[in-house]
């Protein structure tokens, strides 16, 4: 018995892995091991010898098991050691150099805009591209014989042959989500829309697809005394300067009565348009901005609102035409080439998010 124990002992302490560890356990303690073969001649002893060579060998087993257990922790031990030892990272090496993405300027101009308005209680809502002539025109009180409904001007989806319901359009504007919100959330509402528009237009100013923002006040006292300090407030805190001056200007847009154009006074510095002063001090001019008004009533009541109960103010303007502005950008076409050069030049780092109170304007 001694022999074993000092056999087994010897070759669990030399045991290189727990596989061999394994091997050692079946071969001793097994269910054919040599202590179970060492059982079964038990029956053959006298009752004397049983009583002391039986105890004798299940201490002999327990003594192997717990061998095997303290054995293959110290393997386990010494395995984490060694991987301690083998893998590791050195944290102060410097990073691989990256190619950072920028944001788009009409991204970034829409988060100005919206971070804006949000503060002052709108929120966002939006719509589909491809609408229905009802929602993109007839709602807004647009009649069919407007020239926006010249095949020249709108991009019309095709229909199915034989299918003669008027086709769909991708809108000319961000107008009809006026209507899409009034209907789903009914009033009071103040919401701005930002989104892509389509027109048949192409020059220096003028790309087939571009954005607007609209804006929507819904309330049953809303007047046009909210909608000029609304906009004054919107442009000062966006051009970042408190010497906006507006120009309400009579005009007509269908679905606002009255509807008022709104100019902003400018300067010319260094061949580029800055935005500030009055438009007739010396030096300055008026330049259109965007359009606006108080809802036209037949527009509300197309929403499924009582004209007799709820009024608003409306406007709508180009964001891209804004970005331009704001950070002297000539050319619209270049915005939607998808050059990367021109993206790493005029976008806008992903890490500076425009809040009212850091500024809204990204640093350059
Ligand atoms: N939808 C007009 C356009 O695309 C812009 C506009 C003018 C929107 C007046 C309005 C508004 O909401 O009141 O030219």
């Amino acid at each position: 018995m001694d022999d074993l124990k000092a056999k087994y002992l010897g070759q669990i302490a030399g045991a290189a892995d727990e596989a061999a560890l394994e091997d050692i356990r079946l071969a001793a303690v097994g269910k054919k091991g040599e202590v179970a073969l060492k059982m079964r001649e038990l029956g053959r002893m006298t009752p004397e010898e049983r009583q002391t060579v039986g105890p004798a060998l299940n201490a002999l087993k327990d003594e192997i098991n717990s061998a095997i257990a303290a054995k293959k922790a110290a393997l386990g031990d010494a395995a984490l050691d060694e991987r301690l030892r083998s893998e590791w990272l050195d944290v102060t090496l410097p990073t691989r150099a990256t190619r950072q993405g920028t944001i788009h300027p009409v991204s970034q101009v829409t988060e100005e805009v919206t971070a804006i308005f949000a503060e002052l209680g709108f929120s966002v809502a939006e719509g589909p591209r491809i609408d229905t002539d009802w929602y993109n025109f007839d709602a807004l009180n647009i009649p069919g014989h407007h020239p926006a409904r010249a095949e020249m001007d709108t991009f019309y989806m095709a229909r199915a042959e034989g299918d003669d319901r008027p086709p769909h359009v991708l809108r000319t504007h961000t107008s009809p989500v006026q209507i899409r919100t009034m209907e789903a959330e009914g009033a009071p509402l103040r919401i701005i829309c930002p989104g892509g528009v389509y027109r048949a237009d192409y020059d220096q100013t003028h790309t087939p697809m571009f954005h607007q923002i609209e804006g929507l006040a819904i309330d049953r006292d809303i007047h046009l005394g909210h909608l000029k300090w609304t906009l004054e407030t919107f442009l000062k805190a966006f051009f970042e300067r408190d010497d906006i001056v507006l120009r309400l200007r009579p005009s007509y847009f269908p679905f606002t009565e009255p509807s008022v154009e709104v100019d902003v006074g400018y300067s010319n510095e260094g061949g580029r348009r800055v935005v500030g002063g009055h438009g007739d001090a010396e030096g300055h001019a008026w330049m259109e901005l965007l359009g606006s008004g108080m809802v036209n009533p037949r527009v509300i009541a197309a929403a499924g609102l009582d004209p007799n109960e709820w009024q608003g103010f409306a406007f709508g303007c180009g964001i891209d035409r804004l970005a331009m502005l704001k950070y002297g950008m000539n050319d619209l076409r270049a915005f939607f080439d998808g050059d990367a050069r021109w993206l790493s030049h005029y976008g806008f780092s992903p890490f500076d998010q425009p809040t009212l109170s850091g500024g809204v304007g990204a640093r350059a």
